[in-house]
């Protein structure tokens, strides 16, 4: 060995020490990935040739020990508390209260606002700035030792301060003033980020293994796993937010806390803010319950500190809970439930559909009775089984679906979820593609694929028949009265009359609804055939470009990849639809049945403009156009368009429950016109 040896190695772990906080800590790298590379691997090969050089702060020893038998405990140097919760704004007022009346009179207090990640909380242990032990919380007064398994996340320091690479001239020490205490003991939360956890499901699943339910149980399966190559593995992370013992360090506030450990390189959350009353709390939650999905990690609310640790401290606690701080929860995505029974959906293509039936739960403001499984490859693989406990998750407007089960409250009772053998609905054949993940009915006379066919012809979006809900489809394919979306434009008030709960009114209703949808735009028409691919907005696209149904039915796949936006699985779908012989019958019975198969004439630039100079504002519901098609028809025919009534206004088009621009439109003496009226007026 040679002096420059050590030397060497000494360097190079301090820069590889800190090029790493630079990536995992701050998030800004100022070297190279293959830099870094080229650092850890000259270290390695240095410690390797000098053995008796290396050192526990080594980055080369994140991993490397052996798998532990069991865990070891570890007492904590002080109770490691919980904490209460609030679950909105009213508690929180409560908890201000509550604690005013523990405080001199009149007592200004300031706090601090932080997330509330939703992890598991790891007690870190320095002494002389190395990291000797980590710990689970455990009971709260004796955790378990899972150093070796804490030691494999990246941004975790293993010697404090971080410091800048030597080697420029003077070392930079980021602990500042206070130094570097004999002992540190960190609070912090271990979790792993949305996105790192996807692609670790991705890869678990890839190789044939089980998946987590969600990041939380995924960052608690990985630090306690036994082995710490395995821990290494899974990608954990980690944020500090508090000091449980420390020697000779002195702080005043929650905001000198967090800067201490900031400035020592442990990670710290930015999104930490100081609030002089709880009032200007309030429209920050709001946000905060928008934002959490932004962030690349879980938080399942934020925790509101006093931001004074005497005045917190001195307030003491209620159980395990410090009164000075507290927990304000967002409303929840996830709750457990029992799985009662797997239901088979059919879906419009014949997709075999799994459907969740859960004992009731609260969440997110309603009652969630089904949630989606999402194929049966899914629920293998998760090993779902009737009977578990299950999680669900309702996210935003999201359907409810089913997370995971959670295999430690089984009692042995839970049946294993098995594929229908036969098609649910017609008992037809089922082909199962070797992905085995989309089962489908290949019978195209299947009721339940009917029935889905029918409710996405009626639906918004398509030709939206108003009065035809999925009960009224389900009722009249029951009773043999439609067979295909042809049939609907044949019913008779006779037919509907007869059906159970269908009178008069009913019936009209229904009876317009139809006929109404005669004149919908083509491409509305053609967004509701179904076609692979084809929604709304490619329909309009095809349609502008192609014109009649007529002209999209001889097409091409040539020709339909042509036209800008449509791609080969597209083009390709339209044109088998449009070759297969029930599908031409189908448009032949529409089309004898009158409805709208050519598109709109765009008026061309030099014809007359009927409208030009016409200022027009739209309200309530028209029978046949949407607000955007009766906009475009003004404006092909050179009227303008605004958005409320005043003296410009020439014409108020006025459709169903019209709002306060109709008694506007009196006052001012506007005239206004029904759709009828104004196709009158273009068509003159
Ligand atoms: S402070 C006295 N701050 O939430 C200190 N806890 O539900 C008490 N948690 O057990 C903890 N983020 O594990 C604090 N920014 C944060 C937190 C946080 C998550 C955890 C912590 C606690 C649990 C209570």
């Amino acid at each position: 060995m040679t002096d420059s040896d050590a030397e060497r190695i000494a360097v190079l772990r301090r820069a590889v020490n800190y090029h790493s906080y630079r990536y995992h800590v701050l998030d800004s790298p100022v070297i190279s990935d293959a830099r870094y590379d080229a650092l850890y691997s000259e270290l390695r090969v240095l410690e390797e040739a000098h053995p008796e050089l290396i050192t526990a702060d080594s980055p080369t020893q994140r991993v490397g020990e052996e798998p532990a038998e069991k865990f070891g405990k570890v007492v904590h140097p002080a109770p490691i508390l919980s904490l209460s919760n609030c679950f909105r704004m009213d508690d929180l007022r409560a908890w201000r209260e509550r604690i005013g009346k523990l405080l001199p009179d009149g007592a200004r207090l300031d706090y601090v606002v932080e997330p509330k990640y939703d992890g598991l909380t790891v007690v870190l242990r320095y002494e002389d700035g190395l990291f000797v032990q980590g710990s689970t919380r455990g009971n709260g007064e004796v955790g378990e030792d899972i150093t070796s398994n804490l030691r494999t996340i990246k941004g975790l320091p293993l010697r404090i301060p971080v410091e800048e690479p030597v080697g420029r001239g003077q070392p930079l020490a980021l602990a500042g003033a206070q130094g570097v205490p004999r002992l540190l003991v960190v609070r912090g939360e271990a979790y792993i980020s949305t996105s790192d956890f996807e692609a670790m499901n991705a890869r678990l699943a890839s190789a044939g293994e089980k998946t987590f339910a969600n990041p939380r149980n995924a960052a608690a399966g990985s630090l306690r796993q036994l082995d710490p190559a395995v821990a290494a593995s899974r990608p954990l992370s980690v944020f500090c937010y508090d000091i449980v013992a420390a020697d000779g360090v002195s702080l005043e506030t929650q905001m000198e806390l967090l800067a201490l450990l900031r400035r020592l390189g442990f990670p710290v959350s930015s999104h930490v803010k100081r609030f002089d009353s709880i009032e200007e709390i309030a429209p920050y939650y709001n946000e905060w319950v928008e934002l959490r999905d932004s962030l690349d990690y879980e938080i399942d609310g934020l925790v509101v500190k006093i931001n004074h640790l005497r005045t917190r401290d001195g307030l003491g606690m209620v159980g395990r809970d410090p009164r000075g701080a507290t927990a304000l929860k967002f409303p929840p995505r996830e709750q457990t439930t029992k799985l009662l029974a797997v239901h088979v959906n059919v879906g419009r293509t014949g997709t075999i559909n799994p459907l969740a039936i859960l004992e009731p739960v609260h969440l997110g403001g309603v009652v969630v009775k089904q949630a989606t499984l999402h194929n049966y490859d899914d629920i293998a693989r998760k090993d779902i089984r009737i009977g578990d406990t299950v999680i669900v998750r309702r996210a935003g407007d999201v359907i409810p679906y089913i997370l995971g089960p959670v295999p430690d409250l089984r009692n042995g009772s839970e049946i294993p979820v098995k594929p229908p053998e036969v098609c649910p609905s017609c008992g037809g054949r089922l082909h199962r593609p070797d992905d085995g993940i989309a089962i489908t009915c290949v019978n195209s006379d299947c009721p339940d694929q009917l029935v889905r066919r029918i409710e996405y012809f009626v639906g918004r979006g398509a030709m939206d028949i108003d009065g035809m809900g999925s009960k009224t489809v389900a009722v009249l394919v029951e009773q043999g009265l439609v067979q295909d979306v042809g049939d609907l434009y044949t019913l008779t008030a006779g037919d509907l009359m007869q059906l159970e709960g269908f009178q008069e009114k009913k019936v009209a209703n229904l009876l317009e609804g139809v006929t109404a949808s005669k004149n919908r735009p083509l491409a509305r028409l053609l967004a509701a055939l179904g076609i692979r691919g084809v929604g709304v907005a490619v329909a309009e696209l095809l349609v502008d470009r192609i014109g009649s149904l007529e002209r999209l039915a001889s097409a091409t796949q040539e020709e339909l990849e042509a036209v800008d936006g449509i791609g080969p699985h597209t083009a390709a779908a339209a044109v088998e639809w449009f070759a297969t012989r029930d599908n031409q019958r189908l448009v032949a019975k529409l089309r004898e049945a009158g409805l709208n198969m050519m598109a709109e004439e765009p008026a061309a630039p030099e014809q007359a403009q009927p409208l030009a100079g016409h200022t027009f504002v739209i309200t309530g519901t028209l029978p046949t156009l949407s607000r955007k098609e009766a906009k475009g028809l003004i404006e092909t025919y050179g009227g303008k368009v605004t958005g409320s009534v005043s003296g410009k206004t020439d014409y108020l088009l006025i459709g169903e429950k019209p709002g306060r621009k109709l008694s506007t439109a009196q006052e001012l003496g506007i005239a206004t016109l029904s759709e009828a009226e104004f196709r009158a007026l273009i068509a003159s």
